[in-house]
């Protein structure tokens, strides 16, 4: 690894060499929470996102995870989701299922996704209700100090705008404190009838993961890890605003995407 070290308050960063050995790196650290969840409560309860994220996943499906990892005990959810049809090229279900689902025996019942049969509102409560019935019978921990689902691993990406999930910057659903789960129909990024998790649900997960490559996502990276003035670190960067209240929060990146942090810059 290229470098790796713990901030103070913005978790773990962890910058590779190149996007093989991320992909490594990342598979290993999933299929350890994935172990140690099981161990703890019999289930792995794992959210996924879109982008690229998929990608580095992908040596999932290979020797040894694709026997070692328990996936009958994986439940998967998604962080956000674009609200088009299922079968649809743009839709983060469909990537995640031809590259990771359809190649694992992970249970069908096991994947909750949204509804994508009504409208970008409905498919929202829908996706909450599903979500607060699995916190009823356990499926899905409760966390200790909020109303609010305790994922086991929350796995994000990120834009060079510093969005993660589908929670844009300066946009309203960054406010949602009372819902788990909100709509979006003016995405700055299409298409733009979106649901995603607020943050209070990202925040109460015990692990999350944000991954970033490629250069595009330099100042964004700076902006959400490095100390910056107080007037800096606002609604307008989403990913600052990850802070997991009683969890784990750990930065995979490559060089480039870890080119403007102050720590990777004196390294070099
Ligand atoms: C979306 C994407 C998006 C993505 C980030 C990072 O819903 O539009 O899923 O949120 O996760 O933009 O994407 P990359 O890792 O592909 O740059």
């Amino acid at each position: 690894m290229a470098l790796t070290w713990t901030h103070k308050d913005r978790g773990e960063i962890r910058v590779h060499e190149n996007l093989e050995e991320l992909s490594i790196d990342l598979v290993d650290y999933i299929a350890e929470i994935s172990e140690a969840s099981i161990k703890e409560h019999g289930a792995f309860c794992i959210v996924l996102s879109g982008g690229s994220l998929i990608s580095f996943m992908g040596k999932l499906i290979e020797p040894p995870y694709d026997k070692i990892v328990d996936w009958a005990k994986w439940y998967v959810f998604w962080a956000d989701e674009r609200v088009v049809a299922k079968s649809h090229d743009e839709s983060n279900y469909k990537l995640a299922k031809d590259n990771l689902l359809s190649k694992v025996n992970v249970f069908p019942r096991h994947i909750c996704s949204i509804n994508d049969t009504v409208s970008v509102e409905e498919a929202a409560t829908e996706y909450e209700f599903a979500i607060r019935q699995m916190v009823r019978t356990r499926t899905v921990a409760a966390s200790d100090n909020s109303d609010s689902p305790r994922f086991d691993l929350i796995l994000l990406g990120m834009g060079s705008d510093g969005h993660v999930a589908s929670l844009f910057p300066n946009h309203p659903a960054l406010e949602v404190k009372d819902d788990w789960v909100t709509f979006l129909t003016d995405s700055p990024k299409p298409p733009p009838e979106r649901i995603t998790f607020t943050l209070p649900v990202i925040n109460s997960a015990a692990n999350v993961v944000v991954v970033a490559t490629g250069e595009s996502k330099a100042n964004a990276m700076h902006l959400a890890i490095d100390d910056l003035p107080l007037a800096e670190s606002s609604l307008s960067l989403p990913a600052r605003l990850i802070h997991p209240s009683n969890g784990n929060l750990i930065w995979f990146m490559d060089k480039p995407a870890g080119s403007k942090l102050e720590r990777f810059k004196f390294s070099e």
